[in-house]
C-alpha cells in the first residue's frame, strides 16, 4: 500500500517544526500520510522537487530560501500566491501539473484572530519590506485596517511595496524616522532583525497604550521586539509560532480537503518550549 508523501523543503531545514505539526494534523484527522524534512542544496531546488515527485511526493511546504523558485515552477497559482510573488505550498496534481499557493498571510490573520486581534479599522504598522512582509500584505489588507504603514530601513523598498498593493486599501511606505509622532494599535515585525537578536529602530511612542505587538519570528525565548513591546505597554506581545501552525493548517486543507483543529498542536508546541 502506498502512503501519500509530503515534506517541507528548505536549506537549512533540520529545525523545522512542520513535520511535528503535520503529523499531529494527520493523526487528528485520520489521514494516512507521511511528512518529512527535505534538505535541498542551494543550487538544487528543482532537482530535489523532481526527485521527490518521482518517489511519490504529493505536495511540499517550501521555506527559506526557495519560495521564489517555488513560485517559478508552478503551472498555476492561487491569486494570493500571485500577489505575494512567492509560494510556500506546492500541490502535485494527478495530471502532472504543479499548483502553488501562499498560506503565510492567511496564517498570520488566523493567528491574530485566535488571539482576539482584528486589524479591521485599526492603525496597523508593519516593519520590513522583504519577502516575508510582501507575503502577508494582501490578506492583511483584506481585513480592512484603517491604514497600513510599511516602515523599512531602506524606505524606497517600503514605498515600492506600498505602490504595488495600493489598490487593496490605504497603504503607505516610509522610513523609521517618519514614524515619529505617530502611534499604532497593532505593530507587526516582519523584518529579519529578530533572527540576529536585533531590534528595528523604533521611536519611543509608536505603540498606542494597550496596543498589540506581533513578531512574525519566533524562538525559544522572547524576541527583542516582544521584549521592547512589553516594556512599552503592549497588551499582548505575540510571536510567530501560531502563524506557523495556522499556515500549516491551510496547506493541509489544500492537500487533504480537511481543516484540522489547531489548538492541540499549539498546546503541544508551547509545552515543548
Ligand atoms: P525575508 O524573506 O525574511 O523578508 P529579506 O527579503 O532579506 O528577508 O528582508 C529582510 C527585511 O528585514 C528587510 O526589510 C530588511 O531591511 P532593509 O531592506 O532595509 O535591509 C529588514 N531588516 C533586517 N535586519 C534589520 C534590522 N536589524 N533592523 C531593521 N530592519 C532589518
Amino acid at each position: 500500500m502506498y502512503i501519500d508523501r509530503y515534506a517541507v523543503i528548505g536549506n537549512p531545514i533540520a529545525h523545522s517544526k512542520s513535520p511535528f505539526i503535520h503529523t499531529h494534523f494527520a493523526e487528528q484527522t485520520g489521514q494516512a500520510m507521511e511528512y518529512e524534512r527535505l534538505l535541498a542544496p542551494l543550487d538544487g531546488f528543482f532537482d530535489a522537487v523532481t526527485a521527490f515527485r518521482r518517489e511519490g511526493g504529493r505536495g511540499l511546504n517550501v521555506t527559506v530560501p526557495f519560495k521564489l523558485e517555488a513560485y517559478a515552477i508552478c503551472d498555476e497559482r492561487s491569486p494570493r500566491a500571485e500577489l505575494a510573488g512567492a509560494v510556500n505550498t506546492l500541490l502535485f496534481r494527478n495530471d502532472g501539473s504543479i499548483y502553488g499557493d501562499n498560506t503565510d498571510g492567511v496564517g498570520l490573520v488566523s493567528d491574530l484572530a485566535f488571539h482576539g486581534v482584528t486589524p479591521r479599522d485599526r492603525r496597523v504598522l508593519i516593519l520590513g519590506a522583504g519577502g516575508a512582509v510582501r507575503g502577508v500584505l494582501a490578506p492583511l489588507l483584506q481585513t480592512q485596517p484603517m491604514e497600513l504603514v510599511i516602515a523599512n530601513r531602506s524606505p524606497e523598498k517600503a514605498i515600492e511595496l506600498a505602490h504595488t498593493f495600493a489598490d487593496m486599501g490605504l497603504v503607505h511606505g516610509c522610513g523609521y524616522e517618519t514614524l515619529n509622532g505617530h502611534a499604532f494599535d497593532l505593530i507587526i515585525n516582519g523584518t529579519s532583525a529578530s533572527l540576529g537578536g536585533e531590534l528595528p529602530p523604533l521611536p519611543e511612542d509608536v505603540l498606542s497604550p494597550g496596543g498589540i505587538a506581533y513578531d512574525m519570528a519566533y524562538g525559544k525565548d522572547e524576541t527583542p521586539f516582544q521584549h521592547w513591546a512589553r516594556a512599552h505597554g503592549a497588551a499582548q506581545a505575540l510571536d510567530g509560532l501560531g502563524m506557523l501552525v495556522e499556515q500549516a493548517a491551510e496547506s493541509f486543507q489544500l492537500w487533504r480537503g480537511l481543516r484540522p483543529d489547531t489548538r492541540p498542536v499549539r498546546e503541544s508546541l508551547n509545552a515543548l518550549r
